[in-house]
């Protein structure tokens, strides 16, 4: 399905966003800001790991997309001391792709797979043994002469991610040791992230500038950065080439994202909701064909934050605009 370009789409959109989002990305925890339980958490256990010489325990990290998920794979191997290797579900085929994953990573090495709900069911079935076991049972060889070998693997960690837990089958999920649900950011710590990356960017910001940017990111650091960059060339063409409030707040209704963060899609669906279907409840099928998204788009990129925000709510008929989305638009509520 064609979309407009979305400004606050959740992935990194091209080679130069992509190269950009490397030189971001925290390398340590003392450099990774905010998700401070799961920070606290991991240390924990990476120091007892390191001093058992042992491999981690396996780590599912779950949640919307942009809050950190890869970058905090990237730190825990850093912490570890470790390499990681890096793939994703759907990239894995075959039993064999991962049996090779696997048996090339060194003792105690991570093994990063992004999307992991999107694994194939044999190949997920093969990780059992892996995880639980280090071995995996193939089967060499065709008809008559096809027989099970029993292959062992070198100590491991598996790191997945997922935006949906509730994907996962409950087997994978319990070979999980250590469960990290990531959570959208305070604007107190997307400030920060903003000001770091302003500094990254060699970009001037006032406090309140970087404010302003952080309170219409949605809670996301990869939101944060992407409005941060449209808006310091806002402020070098527009302005003196410093990220002030006023600068923010214009170039951000510029680009329509609202004194909430609310993009385009966002609004069109609470609209829609409200205009079409007097505030719900309306099916999940009913709102993507009529905004033209994906259902999949708006429940893991769209619905997360209008639900953690209070713009809707999900009942068992639906979803349902609440008062505060009436409020927002200024749309009196029947
Ligand atoms: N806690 C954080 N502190 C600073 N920057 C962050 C943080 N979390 C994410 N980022 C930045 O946001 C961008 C997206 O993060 P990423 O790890 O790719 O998210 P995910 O894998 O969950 O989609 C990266 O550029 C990263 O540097
Ligand atoms: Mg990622």
């Amino acid at each position: 399905m064609e979309h407009e370009d979305r400004v606050i789409s959740d992935e990194a959109i091209n080679p130069t966003e992509l190269s950009l989002e490397k030189s971001l990305r925290p390398q340590y925890f003392r450099q990774y800001i905010g998700q401070d339980k799961i920070k606290e958490e991991l240390m924990i256990y990476i120091e007892a790991a390191k001093s058992r010489e042992e491999a981690l325990d396996h780590v599912l990290l779950y949640g919307p997309p942009g809050l950190g998920k890869t970058t905090m794979a990237m730190v825990i191997a850093n912490e570890m001391n470790t390499a990681i290797r890096t793939t994703s579900g759907p990239a894995i085929e075959k039993p064999g792709d991962l049996v090779a994953l696997l048996n090339d990573l060194e003792p105690g090495g991570i093994l990063f797979i992004d999307e992991i709900h999107r694994l194939p069911r044999v190949v997920e079935e093969m990780l059992y043994s892996a995880m639980e076991d280090y071995y995996v049972d193939i089967i060499i060889g065709q008809g008559e002469t096809a027989h099970p070998v029993h292959f062992p693997l070198p100590p491991f960690t598996l790191i997945g991610a997922t935006t949906r837990a509730g994907n996962l089958s409950a087997p994978l999920r319990d070979r999980f040791g250590i469960l990290a649900h990531m959570e959208y950011y305070a604007v107190s710590d997307l400030t920060n992230i903003v000001e770091r990356t302003a500094d990254v960017l060699n970009t001037k910001t006032d406090q309140t500038g970087a404010i302003e940017v952080a309170r219409r990111s949605r809670g996301t650091p990869r939101i944060a950065n992407r409005l941060l960059k449209r808006v310091r060339d806002y402020a070098e063409v527009v302005g003196e080439g410093i990220v002030t409030e006023q600068i923010a707040s214009k170039a951000l209704n510029l680009l329509n994202v609202d004194s909430h963060g609310l993009d385009r899609v966002d609004q069109r669906l609470l609209k829609t909701m409200i205009e079409l279907y007097s505030g719900g409840p309306v099916g999940l099928n009913t709102l993507s064909a009529n905004i033209g998204e994906e259902m999949t788009t708006i429940e893991d990129m769209v619905e997360p934050y209008l639900l953690k925000e209070g713009f809707i709510q999900r009942t068992p008929r639906g979803r349902v605009a609440t008062l505060k989305a009436y409020q927002h638009f200024n749309i009196p509520m029947k």
